[in-house]
């Protein structure tokens, strides 16, 4: 029998990013610039994550960000998932080419309450980017942090069922605890297939609040525990509408119809963030 006293330290962390009492999560991402540079809607990072933080269960940012756009006061409690991989970006084409670029002691010194990592499966780098990720869920469960693992998709992959399941198996059975990947038709039989760890959906590319929210719907009916949001949210003409209507369809059931009025509810007064 496993010695739960063992599980403690993240137990408590894996509380404080998903919340136990419905199993569910917004979080926020907002690593983008660590191969992107100046995003837009990052431009002006502290901004947006004074913006946005309110309204996000954790903040899925860089050790840079962190140390840079976020005033103590402003991030209070709220849980970080730190990236960190990296060493690549967007100027060169392939973009598997990560190692692992933040110790374990730094995100200890940051009080972080999950590291991520991107894997890189079926890419020129795969084996470099499974080892970046067990080789981080080795060091960080001595110190008991949750390792969530990134399924990056290279340009040429398909985002099916077959591929993102293949992918998000992979990171389960290295010892993730919660794996980040995109949104599929039968998305129910991934959540099963990695079940029980916890799965959160990336956004991907702006599309429409519509679209985005359907989308947020569709993956916590399929079991997700949640989505990992970023430019949907931050590229938004309505960003705290945005964040805020993902929040009632994560935490509050609603529908996406139910979420698009508490969206347009904020529409008076909405900022585009820079
Ligand atoms: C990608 O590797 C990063 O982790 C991004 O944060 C992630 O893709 C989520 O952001 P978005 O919703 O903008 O796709």
């Amino acid at each position: 029998m496993a010695n739960a006293y063992l599980d403690v330290g993240i137990q408590s962390r894996m509380n404080r990013i998903i919340n136990p009492k419905d199993n569910r999560v917004v979080m926020l991402a907002v690593d983008h610039p660590y191969f992107q540079g100046p995003t837009t809607g990052l431009r002006n990072m502290s901004a947006t994550i004074k913006t946005l933080l309110p309204y996000c269960d954790c903040l899925m940012t860089t050790r840079g960000a962190v140390r840079s756009n976020i005033a103590r006061e402003d991030l209070g409690s709220k849980p970080i998932m730190l990236r960190v991989s990296g060493g690549n970006s967007v100027l060169f084409d392939e973009l598997s080419d990560e190692q692992i670029t933040v110790s374990m002691e730094e995100a200890i010194r940051m009080d972080v309450a999950g590291v991520a990592v991107s894997v890189f499966i079926g890419s020129a780098n795969q084996q470099q980017t499974i080892l970046n990720l067990t080789d981080t869920i080795n060091c960080a469960e001595e110190y008991g942090i949750p390792v969530l693992a990134v399924t990056a998709v290279g340009k040429n992959m398909a985002r099916d069922l077959r591929y993102l399941g293949l992918a998000s198996r992979i990171c389960q059975d290295a010892g993730a605890r919660i794996i980040k990947t995109y949104y599929c038709e039968e998305f129910s039989k991934l959540v099963d297939w990695v079940a029980p760890t916890a799965v959160v959906v990336a956004g991907g590319k702006y599309s429409s609040p519509p679209d985005a929210l359907q989308m947020a719907y569709d993956s916590v009916q399929a079991g997700a525990a949640g989505v990992d949001f970023g430019r949907n949210i931050f590229q938004d003409e309505n960003p705290v509408g945005m964040i805020k209507a993902i929040g009632a369809i994560v935490h509050g059931n609603h529908t996406v119809k139910e979420a698009l009025d508490v969206y347009k509810a904020c529409m008076p007064g909405a900022k585009k963030l820079e």
